[in-house]
Order: C-alpha cells, then sequence, then structure tokens
C-alpha cells in the first residue's frame, strides 16, 4: 500500500525528530500531542535541526523549506484519521498507548497502518485491544533521529507480511536502515543497551566509581562515543527505568531489576537532558556530574 500521509503522536524528544525525517523524504506529516508547549517547542526545534543540516551541506535551503510546510500540528488527536500510517510515540506507558489507539481507531480509514516508536512494551498485547492486529507493529527509532541510522521494525504474533513489507519500504525511502525483530521485552537495541545502563548505575549505586569515571571508562576503556550514564540523561531516566521494569516484569529474571538509585533520580523528578538535570546538571554552560 502506498504511505503518503504519516500522523506522529507525541511531539517530544522523539516524535519531533520522527517529523523531522519523515517531512524532508517528502511525507506530509501531522504531529499531534497534548500540550500545545510541546508542539510549539517541536516545530522551533525542527527548524533548529533542519537550519543545521543546511548550513553542513547535509540537505539544501528548499528541501528545508519544503519539509517546514509539509508539517501541519493539531492538538486534536483525532485529525489524524485521514492518515496512512500512524506512528505512535508518546510517553512509555501503557495505558496512555492504549487509551490513544482506543480514541483513534473510530477515525481511522480501515488501511491505516498503526504502529508505536515504544522501547520496549509489547506490540502483541497493544496490537491485541486494537481492530487491526494484522496492521500493527513496532516502528521503533533510536535518537537521535535524524542523526541515527537504524529503525528497529517489530512483528507483533499477529503482524501480516504486507504490513511489515510496507514498513520496511518506508524506511528504506527514509534513506535509513532496517532490522527485524520479534516481539520480546524490549527487543534486541535495549535488551542488550538498557541492562548495561542498569550496570552503570549500580556501579554508581555502590560506590565503585564516580559519574565521570564510570563514563570516562566506556567511553575510553570500551571505545563507546556516550558514556552509559550520559546516554541514560540523553535517553531520559524516566524512559530508561520504564523499560528496565518492562524486561524485569516480562522476563521474570532479577538480573533486570532497575537499580534504586534510577528510581529515586526519577522520583526527584531528575530525567536527564529533558528536564536538565540528571546523572549531570545541564544548567550551566557545561555538564557537571551530580554525584
Ligand atoms: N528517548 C529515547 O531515547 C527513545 C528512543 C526510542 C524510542 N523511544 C520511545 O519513544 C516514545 C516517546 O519517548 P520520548 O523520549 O519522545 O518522550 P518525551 O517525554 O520526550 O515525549 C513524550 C510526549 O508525549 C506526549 N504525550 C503524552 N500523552 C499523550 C497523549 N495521550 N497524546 C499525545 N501525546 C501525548 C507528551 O506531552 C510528550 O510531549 C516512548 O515510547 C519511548 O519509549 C524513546
Amino acid at each position: 500500500m502506498a504511505i503518503e500521509r504519516v500522523g506522529i503522536v507525541g511531539a517530544g524528544q522523539m516524535g519531533n525528530g520522527i517529523a523531522h525525517v519523515f517531512a524532508v523524504a517528502g511525507y506530509d506529516v501531522l504531529l499531534t500531542d497534548v500540550r500545545q508547549d510541546a508542539l510549539d517547542r517541536a516545530v522551533a526545534l525542527i527548524d533548529r535541526n533542519l537550519t543545521r543540516q543546511v548550513t553542513r551541506d547535509l540537505i539544501d535551503a528548499g528541501t528545508k523549506a519544503a519539509a517546514m510546510q509539509r508539517i501541519v500540528t493539531t492538538a486534536t488527536l483525532t485529525d489524524l484519521g485521514q492518515t496512512d500510517l500512524i506512528i505512535e510515540a508518546a510517553t512509555e506507558r501503557e495505558t496512555i498507548k492504549q487509551a490513544i489507539f482506543e480514541d483513534l481507531i473510530p477515525h481511522l480509514k480501515p488501511d491505516t497502518i498503526l504502529t508505536s516508536n515504544t522501547s520496549s512494551i509489547s506490540i502483541t498485547r497493544l496490537a491485541s485491544r486494537t481492530d487491526r492486529p494484522e496492521r500493527f507493529m513496532g516502528f521503533h527509532f533510536m535518537n537521535p533521529v535524524p542523526i541515527m541510522q537504524l529503525v528497529e521494525l517489530i512483528r507483533g504474533i499477529a503482524t501480516d507480511e504486507s504490513t511489515f513489507k510496507t514498513c520496511e519500504g518506508v524506511v528504506a525511502r527514509l534513506g535509513k536502515t532496517s532490522t527485524a525483530s520479534e516481539d520480546f521485552p524490549a527487543f534486541i537495541v535495549n535488551r542488550i543497551l538498557m541492562p548495561m545502563i542498569n550496570e552503570a548505575i549500580y556501579t554508581l549505586y555502590e560506590g565503585v566509581g564516580s559519574v565521570q569515571s564510570i563514563d570516562t571508562s566506556l567511553k575510553l576503556g570500551a571505545n563507546h562515543p556516550m558514556g552509559p550514564l550520559e546516554l541514560a540523561d540523553f535517553i531520559g531516566l524516566d524512559t530508561c527505568l520504564a523499560i528496565m521494569n518492562v524486561l524485569h516484569d516480562g522476563l521474570a529474571d532479577t538480573k533486570y531489576r532497575p537499580c534504586p538509585l534510577l528510581t529515586k533520580y526519577v522520583e526527584a523528578g531528575w530525567l536527564g537532558r529533558k528536564s536538565q538535570r540528571g546523572f549531570y546538571d545541564y544548567r550551566g554552560d557545561v555538564p557537571v556530574p551530580t554525584r
């Protein structure tokens, strides 16, 4: 099926990046959020990020102008009814995602494909509560979306082959590379990445090293471009905790228990870069470790 109009639900860190790459690839984008300020911030950020791409000669000024014109925002979820593909990128909480799909479904075309950018929630379970489990799958972008090459495509147990192929075609048109994952907790990338981040937080919690020494150790000792705590702040500590909880509950193995220090940071509202404080404090000119 031909995909031309794409609806994106959630205009946070991921939603704005997803809107950006779809608009550059020539898709018409309808972006929604429950918060008008999130929509305004997303448009301003997309404009800034596209300008940066023009400055670096990655795209030309005409492409930027055309992309900005293709993005329309709305605070009304049901305006997305006439789109061909929905990518849900709202807060990582199952009840929120489920309510979004329930509200959307009566307004959708019968052949609209529904997808979720969830980092960890069961695609099969989300799909089973919709009217179209065969046209439902995981469409998992990496952060920051305009830069990261991978999209992890996740088949729910009922996802049909034509839905999967259509989404594979969309990823190719975005100029990105897809991998296929089966629908088990946290899929491939986060199944491997999050326990490493959680272990880095345990290493801090147990006093084995400071924020600085843990991040420097992994950057210089394992050749990682970012330290694990820096990366956790970048992803969002609430999202990291949600993923660890999904791994812990879904695989019933104590090796996945979230570090109490991660829980503590989330309880404090120190969610990383998006709230200006996490394992680092971002309110000054340079990030300062908070422990
Ligand atoms: N942050 C990452 O690195 C990353 C990477 C890959 C996937 N994801 C996934 O992407 C999704 C979004 O994560 P994020 O980091 O962008 O979170 P975020 O907190 O930056 O943004 C979430 C947005 O969803 C909006 N929202 C909440 N309820 C809504 C509703 N009912 N309708 C519409 N919008 C609603 C919020 O207002 C907010 O703007 C999550 O499922 C997360 O697991 C995140």
